[in-house]
């Protein structure tokens, strides 16, 4: 039997979001938050807007593209792109794991829409890379529940009549996004910055802009998602004039985190601290034989959303596999040595170590004889299954 790491991450949370809150953050700092007061008041609205031109400044978004708060986190931002923007042009629509295939739902069910052509693919593996530059497309950067990403963008045409619609949810942050290919880009606070959920974020491009104001989709579209006015886009929304009212507390966390951010070095910090974290997961997994990645291939394996398979489970009925892992997180839980590491029910049974910037890569280090110990323990509970 091993016997019981002594010591603990600092941080137990690895969840994949809400994330680890970044190393410097203190409750305290909420003091300066708008609460009780307007997001309409000039205070308010200055805020608001601060918190774009830092999303710009920080996540090098383009002079020219519309940054806007969101109501409904990042679904909330990926569905107004949806209701706003599709019907137009046929639409692809990539699938590689749990959320993009909501969005497959939404596009087929919800707005019925038939020229569609769906790209899906296993856990752990992605569709073929091709972009047809004549229709819309709508992919995940990064799937948080497949422990897969894109490589990168240069399989999207520069030149394109569609638009490219992008779940960046967990992407935002932890990549250094491509702007140019990317015509709508939608995350929420909770994952890449570590911040509280609540909004999402819309990064528009100028043809995104465009066709918001040239085309006119035709179903109804609730008042959430109406960002023009009689044609012309609502400009206030991409200033901080948010469609309804957004939580002013978590807006103060949001740029809580955002200063962080800054203070790290910004895109350049943050990549590197992904880059760190999963560096020590990857040494680890690469030497441990009980643990495999999710995805086979190291060019579309996320550094961020880490997914890791356990062989010994794997000739095991689904049923039972869940119930190991359960009790694998269970212990780690009671032990407050990690949070939330078990994988998405909707995703094949496996872990799952958020390794994005906020995590620390000296709690990574400190959680491997945990994750150790925790097999061998559930091993035994489970009569070596
Ligand atoms: C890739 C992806 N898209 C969308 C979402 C939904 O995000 P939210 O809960 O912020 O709406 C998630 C949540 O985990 C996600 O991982």
């Amino acid at each position: 039997m091993m016997p019981k790491p002594q010591q603990k991450p600092i941080c137990p949370n690895f969840g994949s979001g809400p994330t680890a809150k970044p190393p410097s953050w203190q409750l305290d700092h909420l003091q300066s938050a708008l609460v009780g007061r307007s997001h309409r008041s000039l205070e308010g609205k200055a805020k608001l807007a601060q918190l774009i031109e830092k999303t710009r400044s920080i996540l090098k978004v383009p002079e020219g593209y519309r940054i806007g708060i969101m109501p409904g986190s990042a679904t909330g931002a990926i569905e107004c792109a949806l209701w706003s923007c599709l019907g137009l042009y046929g639409v692809d629509v990539m699938a590689f794991d749990v959320f993009g295939k909501l969005w497959v739902t939404d596009v087929i069910e919800q707005l019925k829409l038939t020229d569609v052509n769906v790209m899906q693919a296993d856990y752990g593996q992605l569709p073929p890379l091709v972009h047809n530059p004549d229709r819309d497309l709508v992919f995940t950067w990064n799937g948080t529940t497949s422990g897969t990403c894109v490589p990168n963008a240069d399989w999207i045409h520069d030149d394109r009549k569609g638009l490219t619609i992008c779940d960046a949810t967990s992407a935002a942050f932890c990549f250094d996004l491509p702007w140019s290919k990317l015509d709508i880009t939608a995350y929420a606070w909770q994952k890449g910055l570590g911040s509280e959920a609540a909004h999402g974020m819309l990064i528009l491009s100028p043809q995104a802009v465009d066709r918001l104001q040239t085309y006119r989709p035709p179903w109804p579209l609730p008042r959430l998602f109406r960002l023009t006015n009689q044609g012309n886009l609502t400009e206030g929304i991409f200033r901080g004039e948010t469609i309804n009212t957004p939580s002013m507390l978590c807006a103060e966390d949001c740029l809580l985190s955002l200063d962080w951010a800054q203070q790290i070095g910004g895109m350049e910090g943050l990549v590197n601290r992904c880059q760190a974290n999963f560096g020590v997961l990857k040494e680890w997994v690469n030497k441990t034989s009980w643990v495999d990645f999710m995805a086979h291939d190291p060019s579309i394996t996320s550094p961020i959303s880490v997914c890791l398979t356990l062989p010994l489970l794997k000739d095991h009925p689904i049923v039972a596999q869940r119930e190991f892992l359960k009790s694998f997180g269970a212990l780690l839980r009671n032990e407050q040595a990690a949070f939330e590491i078990v994988n998405h029910i909707h995703a094949p049974p496996s872990l799952r170590i958020w390794c994005g910037p906020t995590v620390e890569s000296e709690n990574i280090e400190l959680l491997l004889p945990w994750l150790e110990w925790s097999y061998q323990e559930t091993l035994i509970e489970f009569g070596k299954l």
